[in-house]
């Protein structure tokens, strides 16, 4: 029987191999489901045992990515997350992600982009991602949610329009780790380059003629944080390959 992580990454592949066509729905929604059930003993991981606590053997990176899969449709990967680290607020353009936790516990903390009316009164697109470029260097308006997710959480989902900005924050007294599949993968060359913000203050010629609410924020772009990098470890989880996850289901 194939292992839970095989199966997640077959019906990844089916799902975004094929695009946003009608059935895109209810692929995405089931590939979230079959996350849903995944845990760290599926995928072998084990996160900060007292041996490597004691003997420091960490590095100083506040993330350790653990690469399972990967293929020009999407990417599945383990993001470890240090205790008291966070991953900076960034993006993921034109994207859909999933985020399953399957140790600790992460704060999300999203900011999704407002359509605004522009100066001359006709809708500005800048939340679509094609025109991303459009409001670099500018603050721009956003409704803030906040999510605590653990092992018993459901999936996080994002789109290229829904909690597609975020930044992830590990405030607990252990180290977290959660299961990525991004689609499709991040490509420089494509227009899918990461982009990191911070919060804001708005615009002086924005503050008197917007009405704001207790969700609302503003974030600007920023040069990449320094002070954020990831090392890596290896999968020790089940073999996904593409001639394991291209076959049929048994
Ligand atoms: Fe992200």
């Amino acid at each position: 029987m194939a292992a839970r992580i095989q199966g997640i990454a077959r019906h990844a592949l089916s799902t975004f191999m094929i695009g946003e066509t009608a059935v895109f729905s209810s692929n995405f929604e089931k590939l979230k489901t079959l996350l849903d059930g995944i845990t760290a003993e599926d995928i072998n991981l084990v996160v900060g045992t007292s041996k490597e606590r004691s003997n420091g053997s960490y590095s100083k990176a506040p993330a350790t990515h653990v690469s399972i899969f990967e293929c020009p449709f999407f990417t599945l990967a383990v993001f470890i997350l240090k205790k008291g680290c966070s991953i900076p607020l960034h993006d993921h353009p034109g994207m859909f992600g999933l985020c399953k936790v399957v140790h600790g516990q992460i704060t999300v903390v999203s900011y999704d982009i407002q359509t605004e009316p522009s100066s001359n009164g006709k809708v500005d697109n800048f939340s679509k991602h094609q025109f991303h470029t459009h409001f670099k260097q500018r603050p721009v308006r956003c409704k803030k949610s906040i999510q605590t997710l653990d092992q018993n959480s459901e999936t996080c989902v994002l789109t290229p329009t829904s909690n597609n900005h975020h930044s992830i924050h590990n405030f607990g007294t252990e180290p977290t780790a959660f299961i990525d599949i991004l689609a499709p993968p991040y490509a420089q060359e494509k227009g899918r380059d990461c982009t990191y913000f911070r919060e804001c203050n708005p615009p002086l010629n924005q503050v008197s003629t917007i009405v704001m609410d207790s969700c609302d924020s503003w974030i600007t772009e920023i040069p990449p944080p320094l002070d954020f990098f990831c090392d890596t470890q290896p999968y020790r989880g089940p073999v996904v390959n593409l001639e394991i996850i291209s076959q049929p289901p048994e």
